[in-house]
């Protein structure tokens, strides 16, 4: 209140058009779609519309009150469903997808429409992010990015996702796992990815009908940082990784694991025995090492030696047997009498005659060669 020339009072609060939004906005109620937006209170404010002061007739005070409150109502329309609680929602542009694609589509340098053939861009799936904000459920509030910046300056930044992005993997790998943290990315936090800030989107594409980490082109991903594992799969003796029939992830679990080398299952057996369960027994003869680990004999990956092996009989065999008698001879070239072929060297070597080594079920098969 204020004490005009003449003594009397009015009111300071001569209403302007924002003001009297603001004022409202509580009041406003109607529904649009279907969402609930406050309006029945309008009506009764519009009643004591007139400001004593105004010079303004009342019924064209009632009108201004009228446009206010169509402004609120629209303004209320345009706003995309209620934010997470931290992101103020006027961050985030009105029209979702709609105002990114005025500048990015399909002509843009990164072309991005392939998305809505993805289950990213199902929108009847109410958790995909074109069921929420849609771009901004991954790039983050975007409201400021879109609008043109003035003259001479530079246009806000948005989350942009790889290795040439100013967001820092921790956040980028945030904005997915909003969504994508369920059990089998319960063990994400603290893995060998995790801890040296590999992202997401260094294996995922998201900009894609289908995403290639899914296909045979898995290994080439994960060969961008895995140069030595290339090299071993290279080898004579290797898992048909090369030839497109086995994919990294069937033996390991990128997003973390609690067994060693991110492993699937818990030890190492267990891996082979899925894909190789004839090797687990039981045996009548069980050969020690078969039961312990496989890696006792072969590599997991590659090897010169075929099968898959560490070291060629008899050395292979010699590294743990050295009982008296043929086990623990030498053998070597020198040791071959002239002309004469020798069992514990040539052919299969130790298995020329031990030849069941993963173990044995003939009730005489104790020395494994039956
Ligand atoms: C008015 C045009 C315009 C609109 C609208 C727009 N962008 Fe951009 N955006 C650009 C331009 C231009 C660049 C390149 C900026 C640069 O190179 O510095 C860019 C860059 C980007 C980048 C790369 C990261 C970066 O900061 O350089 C991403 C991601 C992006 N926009 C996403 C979006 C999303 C999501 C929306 C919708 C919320 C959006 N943009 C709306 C013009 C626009
Ligand atoms: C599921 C999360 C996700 C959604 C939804 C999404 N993006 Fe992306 N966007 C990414 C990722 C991740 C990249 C990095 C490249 C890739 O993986 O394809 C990217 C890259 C981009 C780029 C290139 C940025 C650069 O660095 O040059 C633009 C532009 C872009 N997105 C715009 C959009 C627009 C427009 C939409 C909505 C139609 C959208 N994005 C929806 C995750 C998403
Ligand atoms: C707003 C939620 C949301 C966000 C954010 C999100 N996703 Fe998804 N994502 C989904 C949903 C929903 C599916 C479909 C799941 C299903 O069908 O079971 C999905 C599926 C996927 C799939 C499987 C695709 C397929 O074809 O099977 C991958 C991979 C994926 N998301 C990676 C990402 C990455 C990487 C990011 C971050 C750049 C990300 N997502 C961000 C919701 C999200
Ligand atoms: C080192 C590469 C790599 C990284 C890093 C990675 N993923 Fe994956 N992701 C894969 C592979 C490979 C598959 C396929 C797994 C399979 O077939 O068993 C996959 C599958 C998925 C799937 C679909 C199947 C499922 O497990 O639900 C989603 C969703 C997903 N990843 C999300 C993420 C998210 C979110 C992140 C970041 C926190 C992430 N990924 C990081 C390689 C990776
Ligand atoms: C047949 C199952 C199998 C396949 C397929 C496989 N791995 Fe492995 N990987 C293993 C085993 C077993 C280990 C060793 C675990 C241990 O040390 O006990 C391992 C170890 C690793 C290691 C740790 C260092 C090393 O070489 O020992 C890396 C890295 C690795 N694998 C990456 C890959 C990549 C990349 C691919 C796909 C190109 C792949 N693996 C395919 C079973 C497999
Ligand atoms: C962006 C680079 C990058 C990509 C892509 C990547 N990795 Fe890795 N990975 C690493 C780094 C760095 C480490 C930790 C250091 C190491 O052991 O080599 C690691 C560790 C691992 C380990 C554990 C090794 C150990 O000794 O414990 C395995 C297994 C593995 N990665 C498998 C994969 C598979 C499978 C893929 C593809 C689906 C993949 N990685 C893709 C960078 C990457
Ligand atoms: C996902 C299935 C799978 C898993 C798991 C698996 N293998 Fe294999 N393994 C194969 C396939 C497929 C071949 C190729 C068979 C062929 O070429 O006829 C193979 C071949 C082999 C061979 C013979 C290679 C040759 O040249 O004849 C050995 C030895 C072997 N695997 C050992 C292992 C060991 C040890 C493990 C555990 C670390 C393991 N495998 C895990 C699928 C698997
Ligand atoms: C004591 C050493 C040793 C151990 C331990 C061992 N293997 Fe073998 N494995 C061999 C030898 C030697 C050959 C070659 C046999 C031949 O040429 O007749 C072989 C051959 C194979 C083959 C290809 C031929 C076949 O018999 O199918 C597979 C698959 C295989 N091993 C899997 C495994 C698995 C799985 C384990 C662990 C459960 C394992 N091996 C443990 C020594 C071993
Ligand atoms: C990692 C060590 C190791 C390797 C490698 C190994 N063995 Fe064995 N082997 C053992 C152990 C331990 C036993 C059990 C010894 C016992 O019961 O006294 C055994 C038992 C045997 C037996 C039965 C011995 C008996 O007294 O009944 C024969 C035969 C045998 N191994 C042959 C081989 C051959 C052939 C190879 C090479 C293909 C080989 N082993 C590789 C550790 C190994
Ligand atoms: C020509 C066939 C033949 C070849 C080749 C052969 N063994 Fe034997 N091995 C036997 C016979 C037969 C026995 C049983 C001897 C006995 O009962 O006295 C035996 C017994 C063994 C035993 C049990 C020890 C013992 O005194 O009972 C071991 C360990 C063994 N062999 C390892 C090897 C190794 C390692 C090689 C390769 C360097 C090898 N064998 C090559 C035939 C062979």
């Amino acid at each position: 209140m204020d004490t005009d020339h003449t003594g009397g009072t009015t009111s300071t609060a001569t209403t302007d058009i924002p003001t009297l939004i603001w004022y409202l906005s509580p009041y406003i109620r109607i529904i649009i779609g279907k969402r609930w937006i406050h309006v029945s209170g309008c009506f009764d404010q519009m009643k004591n519309c007139k400001s004593p002061s105004s010079s303004r007739s009342p019924k064209l005070n009632i009108l201004w009150c009228v446009t206010g409150c169509l402004l609120v109502i629209l303004a209320h329309a345009e706003t995309p469903p209620t934010p997470p609680a931290e992101t103020p929602a006027n961050l985030y542009t009105r029209k979702g997808a709609d105002t990114c694609l005025k500048c990015h589509d399909q002509d843009y340098k990164y072309p991005v429409l392939q998305i809505f053939y993805s289950k990213h861009g199902n929108r009847k799936d109410a958790r995909s992010p074109m069921a929420q904000f849609q771009c901004e459920s991954c790039h983050g509030p975007g409201r400021a990015h879109a609008t043109e910046p003035k003259v001479g300056a530079q246009r806000a930044s948005i989350i942009a996702f790889g290795a040439n992005s100013r967001t820092s993997p921790d956040q980028q790998n945030a904005m997915c796992l909003q969504c994508h943290r369920d059990h089998q990315r319960a063990r994400w936090t603290g893995s060998q990815h995790d801890t040296v800030n590999v992202r997401c989107v260094d294996c995922h594409t998201v900009h894609v009908r289908h995403d290639p980490v899914f296909t045979q082109d898995q290994s080439g991903i994960c060969y961008r940082c895995h140069k030595q594992q290339q090299a071993v799969f290279a080898r004579n003796s290797a898992h048909p990784v090369r030839q497109g029939k086995m994919l990294c992830s069937q033996c390991h679990d990128p997003h973390g694991s609690n067994a060693k080398a991110l492993l699937k299952t818990a030890t190492k057996n267990d891996t082979c025995y899925r894909c190789h369960a004839e090797k687990r027994g039981p045996f009548l003869w069980t050969h020690a090492p078969v039961a312990e680990d496989c890696g006792l004999c072969h590599e997991h990956h590659g090897s010169m030696n075929a099968p898959l092996l560490k070291k060629r009989a008899p050395w292979l065999c010699q590294q743990c047997h050295s009982v008296t008698g043929h086990p623990s001879i030498s053998y070597d070239s020198t040791g071959l009498p002239a002309q004469t072929p020798s069992a514990f060297l040539l052919a299969k070597s130790c298995l020329n005659c031990h030849f069941q080594v993963h173990g044995s079920n003939h009730p005489s098969g104790v020395k494994l060669m039956r």
